[in-house]
């Protein structure tokens, strides 16, 4: 195994002994920034194959006793997210290469509907930055924010994210959730 992913299996192992999901993502966030701005980590050539339907989605490491997944994005020019969140689930996100583009979101209940607010601009991520979220205030949209290259990300989840809630708009301005399944790509 890749010097670098034995480190950071070994940091995130750590750091989910912490207490509490505020203690374990401060603790994630500061390894991924290391590591990731570092640019140690070498994945091999299937994680930077992008898929041309969507963004790729495969997996790195899976903890034994599962107490988090560590997830490989691969993004090809254009491709991104809609409003989401992560199942319930603690997750830190790092840039391993490239450059995205996060928006953060306010979403509340809305009579039959939901009201999808961004709580500020869409920042710039590049190499090595790493944000935390922690549920319920755990709304965004990623997408890649380079116009002719991949960029590559790495998600660090409390458990097996296996399905998410995303926001589609409605005529109305207002937005309908919906559960999407999410799988690992080969
Ligand atoms: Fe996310």
């Amino acid at each position: 195994m890749d010097a670098a992913l034995t480190e950071l299996i070994g940091r995130l192992d750590a750091a989910v002994a912490e207490p509490t999901s505020e203690t374990i993502t401060s603790r994630v966030k500061a390894d991924l920034e290391q590591i990731l701005g570092g640019g140690r980590l070498h994945l091999p050539a299937r994680f930077r194959a992008p898929r041309s339907e969507g963004y790729a989605r495969r997996l790195l490491y899976q903890d034994p006793a599962n107490r988090y997944t560590a997830v490989v994005m691969t993004w090809g020019p254009g491709q991104g997210t809609p409003v989401h969140d992560h199942g319930g689930l603690w997750c830190v996100e790092g840039v391993i290469e490239g450059a995205m583009q996060v928006t953060q979101y306010d979403v509340r209940a809305d009579g039959d509907a939901f009201a999808v607010v961004p709580t500020g601009e869409p920042l710039a991520a590049g190499v090595g930055s790493a944000g935390r979220l922690i549920p319920p205030t755990d709304y965004h949209v990623l997408g890649n924010a380079q116009p002719d290259a991949i960029s590559l990300t790495l998600h660090v989840y409390g458990g097996d994210l296996n399905g998410c809630r995303i926001f589609s708009p409605r005529s109305d301005g207002r937005f309908t959730a919906s559960v999407r399944s999410l799988c690992y790509h080969e």
